[in-house]
């Protein structure tokens, strides 16, 4: 494994992450492929790294993740293994969470000589077939919004994160594996859909752990200015809330009216309007005050964050003040975190104004 910076795997829960594919030397029997794996759980328990082993038809796609320095040991003693050979490194990468939180090395096999192994997959009940189903189509799709936003309804419903990992993501993740292997998707699609269910996975147990800020999903309304034709900023804004565990909706409105009925129809817990990132205009600032102006009557039954970015900000020409915002984004980096800190100054405001003499 090449090397990467110590701090990401330490104290801050960041974990080394390696998928790679290989050849076995021969088809190992049913008897030589369990106590391979046996022996490999006991290790990896013993090393903190967590994972899951593929074989078919001669072929491996082991995904390992844990702390750099025991999966940097681990990976010298399995690319020296005469078991296999043709080893590829298909993903090497440091992430927030694991996939596979509660496997020390969970195998998925379809050699025709091996035992059968336990496979939540099979065992699972119809509806959760489907869900997996679709999390594999999304994921081959690269679809992070609606993997997202999946993942949001459920939690809504009343799934906890633990069954959102075990029961979807993780078989889904054996699914692409099995996908791989059949030849329905490349390794590119592979990887990249075995990334998104790590974030996924992240922002799944975010949601329902961690600080005051994490744990309550809030929603955000991202609107272009009524007018505008560039969002090029507000969609990186979106995929970075969704990241982040929020819900997101979209508004392209072409008039404040629009503006005001979508707000009115869907309460957000944040208004995002932004500018053109394209170019700056500071003609367009009287417009966009009355339009914020407008929107805090629209929004007034629930308490409403209103931000606003776009290049006339980001330059610091601009500040959230000198539009009658609550905050302005001088980039997408952070603007989760701050928009949420408002949100719930936002609410606590409001509950205080509630109170009998407030
Ligand atoms: C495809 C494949 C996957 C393996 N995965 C693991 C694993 O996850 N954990 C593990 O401890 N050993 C695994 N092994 C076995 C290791 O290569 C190695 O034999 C074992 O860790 C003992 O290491 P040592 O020979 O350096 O003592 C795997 C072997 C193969 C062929």
């Amino acid at each position: 494994m090449s090397e990467t910076s110590a701090e990401h795997t330490g104290q801050d829960g960041w974990i080394a992450c390696l998928t790679y594919k290989s050849l076995a030397t021969a088809p190992p029997s049913e008897p030589e492929l369990s106590t391979l794996v046996s022996k490999a759980r006991t290790r990896n328990r013993m090393l903190n790294v967590t994972g899951m082993l593929i074989y078919e038809r001669g072929a491996f796609l082991q995904t390992l993740e844990g702390p750099k320095d025991k999966l940097d040991t681990l990976w010298t003693s399995i690319k020296q293994d005469r078991r296999h050979e043709h080893i590829e490194i298909l993903t090497e990468h440091i992430a927030p969470a694991r996939l596979f939180s509660d496997w020390d090395l969970l195998l998925h096999s379809r050699n025709d000589n091996a035992a059968p192994v336990p496979k939540a997959a099979s065992v699972a009940p119809p509806a959760i077939d489907a869900h997996i189903r679709k999390l594999r189509e999304l994921a081959l799709n690269a679809d992070d919004v609606r993997i997202n936003a999946f993942f949001a309804s459920l939690q809504d419903e009343g799934w906890t994160s633990d069954a959102v990992v075990t029961l979807l993501i993780e078989p889904t993740a054996r699914a692409l594996g099995d996908a791989w292997l059949a030849d329905e998707c490349s390794e590119f699609d592979l990887t990249i859909g075995l990334s998104m269910m790590q974030l996924a996975g992240h922002a799944v147990r975010r949601h329902t752990s961690g600080s005051a800020i994490r744990n309550t999903q809030y929603k955000i309304l991202l609107a272009v200015a009524p007018g505008e034709q560039h969002m090029l900023g507000t969609s990186i804004l979106a995929d970075q809330m969704t990241d982040a565990g929020w819900r997101v909706d979209m508004a392209f409105p072409d008039s404040d009216e629009a503006l005001f009925n979508q707000l009115r129809a869907e309460h957000p817990d944040v208004v995002d309007i932004g500018l053109s990132d394209a170019m700056a205009r500071p003609q367009a600032l009287p417009r966009l005050r009355t339009t914020i102006d407008h929107s805090r009557l629209a929004a007034s039954d629930h308490p409403t964050v209103i931000s606003v970015g776009g290049r006339l900000f980001a330059e610091a020409a601009a500040t959230a003040a000198s539009v009658g915002a609550d905050y302005a984004r001088l980039t997408a980096a952070g603007a989760s975190i701050r928009m949420a800190e408002l949100v719930g100054m936002s609410r606590a405001t409001k509950t205080a104004n509630r109170q009998p003499g407030g």
